[in-house]
């Protein structure tokens, strides 16, 4: 029987994982380069990105690829890999153990599988356009938890963007005022995988980048939640602008985005 994309993408994420957790803790002064500003690059980003590239190579040689570290395809025509091969860079660096490999397959600008995976927790999230969405084969739906004020919300602060820092800590304390509590654990795919299995109920971010975000939107749509970017609309692999929860939170979430950002970001 051939291989199915879903299985592809997962066999690529548990192998870039074993990578990963075998360096946990192994890395060297000169393993750690700086893109830019608290932008960090590692051996181990490069090796896990490189193995996850030739498995999809070799099974599709045709395939287009956007990976955060070497390979930059922009075309979305056809089918494209969207890669983060480490999410979570600085936490890995610093043995904070909250970081996962990110896997998207993208048809004609539409993502249809996703594979989010912790290498520690061994939890394997999961979907196919269509199919629901599962942790380690198990159906996930997000929360239920619609009342702000239970809720638990997670975010990341936009390090790239520091033009909006003002703007961004207003919205931040306004969000904590309405909800339960706020997290920044330093993993995007993470949070949106989080949401997804009902262990949190929203999430926002300005200034992430499409393999940040691919896999996790995809499985957030298929258990049940919603994505927006920060106008509301569904241009967020473009803007890297999210706001993501189950339905009643992100309604709550998107309004208090837009009154802080509202006019100057994703309009
Ligand atoms: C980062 C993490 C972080 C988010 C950053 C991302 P990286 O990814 O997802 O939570 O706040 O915006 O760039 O660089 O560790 O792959
Ligand atoms: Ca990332
Ligand atoms: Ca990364």
């Amino acid at each position: 029987m051939t291989e199915t994309f879903l299985e592809t993408a997962v066999f690529a994420a548990l192998s870039a994982g074993q990578i990963i957790s075998d360096n946990l803790g192994r890395l060297s002064k000169d393993d750690v380069g700086l893109k830019q500003v608290s932008d960090f690059v590692t051996r181990v980003d490069k090796e896990s990105e490189a193995c996850i590239i030739r498995i999809i190579r070799e099974r599709y040689p045709d395939h287009h690829i956007l990976a955060e570290e070497t390979v930059k395809e922009t075309v979305r025509e056809g089918y494209r890999w969207i890669i983060d091969p480490l999410d979570g860079t600085t936490n890995y660096i610093h043995q904070y153990p909250v970081f996962c490999v990110s896997i998207a397959l993208e048809l004609r600008r539409e993502v249809i599988a996703g594979v989010i995976f912790d290498p520690l927790r061994k939890d394997l999230f999961s979907a196919e356009k269509g199919k629901g969405a599962y942790l380690n084969e198990q159906p996930i739906i997000v929360s239920t938890i619609a009342a702000c004020p239970d809720s638990l919300i997670t975010t990341g602060f936009p390090f790239r963007r520091k033009e909006f820092i003002d703007q961004y800590l207003k919205l931040f304390k306004n969000v904590l005022f309405k909800v339960s509590d706020l997290r920044r654990a330093g993993s995007a795919a993470l949070d949106l995988a989080y949401l997804a299995a009902g262990r949190c109920e929203g999430f926002f971010e300005l200034g992430l980048s499409a393999w940040d975000i691919a896999a996790g939107s995809l499985i957030i749509e298929e258990a049940g939640g919603v994505i927006t970017d920060f106008g509301g609309g569904d241009d967020y692999l473009s803007t890297g602008n999210i706001v993501a929860g189950n339905r009643a939170i992100q309604v709550e979430l998107l309004k208090e985005v837009q009154a802080v950002f509202g006019g100057i970001v994703d309009k």
